[in-house]
């Protein structure tokens, strides 16, 4: 009798593929998808509201950039991203400018803040009729295995769905359902935790600067970057298990102003409107695919924040998973889909060992000895003192890899 009746209440039907979670990568392969001719359903389990205001990354390398223009996501980013040709490496009381266009031959990165990228993704989707499932429940995968895998579903007025789908994407992000639904056994993880984590604010002021400073400080690592002419956003390191109820904001302004400070440099204060914790993490699972299931973005993989390189990831996963997936749905030809893995980890691993080594080279270990410390001092001076060695960083935070759409 019970069967009976959440039969009558779940409403059944069919789409080419089914994406879990509108982060980013998920909005970014319906999008894709739509333009090689593609139907896809993407289902989200926060409010379009949460997603668009969700403050996280901001930078975006010239390869993501491009791709985004491409695709016809780069009018705003055009008018109002801010170019960036360099940054700041800021240590032992001194500021040093790293110039990448002329480092790279050209090459430079935008910021363009992730709610503004998610933001046109999700007004581009709605005004091609795409069907975007905000505030769902109890979102489950099955049949992953077969040609037919289901999409189950709770909708906001409590409708279950079931969709069949050619394949399911997973862009549910590190804490999603998707990466847990494969066999057990099946996933390899490589992972290290790191004994810091970030506090980030907004605040309603103007920058400080007109390049990023990332500055290594005895105290720790603070990093000032921005939103716009209008807003800036900042980053302490502080230790891993701090809680946000201890930081007033008289005590993050001082504790940035001696970070970050250099003689004849103020750095400007204002009304803090956010502030948040985030841990510090390095995780990459592999394989990201088992049958008709991909994982792309976060929920395959994570980097410390200190690269910038989490959501330049996700792009260039989804742009490598949509290329397969029309392939292999279009053209039945299924190489590139079996390839996936293998195509997304090179760059993923590149953009893990330099996140590994930006976070390493500039922050603080509580238990860090003389050792540790002269060898960092030693790579930053090696870094600002060698044209070799400062071009692998802007080769690596601009993107080393292309992408390919
Ligand atoms: P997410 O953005 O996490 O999206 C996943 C989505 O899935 C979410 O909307 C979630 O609500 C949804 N979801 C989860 N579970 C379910 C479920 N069961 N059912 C339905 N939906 C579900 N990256 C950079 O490149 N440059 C930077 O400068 C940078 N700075 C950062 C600073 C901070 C403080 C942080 C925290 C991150 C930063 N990152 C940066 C990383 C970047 O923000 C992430 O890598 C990016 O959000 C990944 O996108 P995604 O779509 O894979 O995952
Ligand atoms: C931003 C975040 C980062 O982690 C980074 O390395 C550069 C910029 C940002 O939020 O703007």
């Amino acid at each position: 009798m019970m069967g009976a009746i959440v039969a009558l209440m779940t409403t059944s039907a069919r789409t080419q593929v089914g994406i879990v979670g509108a982060g980013p990568a998920g909005l970014l392969l319906s999008h894709l998808l739509a333009l090689r001719g593609i139907d896809s359903i993407v289902v989200e389990n926060r409010s379009r509201a949460y997603c668009e205001a969700r403050q996280r990354a901001g930078l975006l390398e010239a390869g993501s950039v491009e791709l985004l223009r491409q695709v016809g996501l780069g009018v705003r980013m055009d008018a109002e991203g801010l170019e960036h040709g360099g940054i700041y490496l800021q240590f032992a009381g001194e500021r040093h400018h790293l110039d990448f266009r002329d480092l790279t031959g050209g090459r430079w990165v935008t910021l363009w803040p992730q709610t503004e990228v998610v933001k046109d993704l999700i007004r581009a989707r709605v005004a091609a009729g795409a069907q975007i499932e905000f505030e769902v429940s109890d979102t489950e995968v099955a049949d992953q295995h077969t040609e037919a895998p289901v999409l189950r579903y709770t909708d906001a007025a409590g409708t279950r769905h079931e969709v069949t789908c050619d394949a399911i994407a997973g862009c549910d992000g590190f804490h999603g359902i998707c990466r847990d639904s494969m066999p057990p056994g099946l996933l390899r993880v490589a992972e290290r935790e790191y004994p810091y984590a970030w506090l980030g604010i907004l605040a309603t002021v103007p920058p400080s600067t007109d390049e990023l400073i990332y500055s290594r400080h005895e105290d720790g690592f603070a990093l000032h970057t921005m939103r716009t002419p209008q807003v800036s956003r900042l980053y302490l390191q502080v230790p891993a298990d701090d809680e946000i109820e201890r930081w007033s904001d008289d005590r993050i302004w001082s504790e940035l102003q001696r970070r970050l400070g250099v003689p004849g440099w103020e750095l400007k204060t204002g009304p803090i409107t956010e502030k948040a914790v985030s841990p510090m993490r390095s995780f990459v699972a592999t394989p990201m695919q088992w049958g008709r299931l991909f994982l792309a973005g976060d929920a395959a993989h994570i980097v410390p924040p200190t690269g910038a390189k989490g959501l330049n990831l996700a792009i260039a996963d989804v742009t490598a998973l949509a290329t397969a997936l029309v392939s292999l749905l279009r053209d039945h030809d299924p190489s590139a889909a079996a390839g996936y893995t293998e195509t997304c980890l090179r760059r993923v691993w590149r953009a893990t060992h330099f996140s590994w080594w930006m976070t390493t080279m500039l922050h603080i270990d509580p238990h860090q000895d003389q050792f540790g410390t002269e060898l960092q001092l030693s790579q930053l001076r090696y870094v600002i003192a060698s044209r070799a060695a400062a071009t692998t960083l802007a080769e690596n935070y601009t993107g080393y890899y292309p992408l390919r759409w």
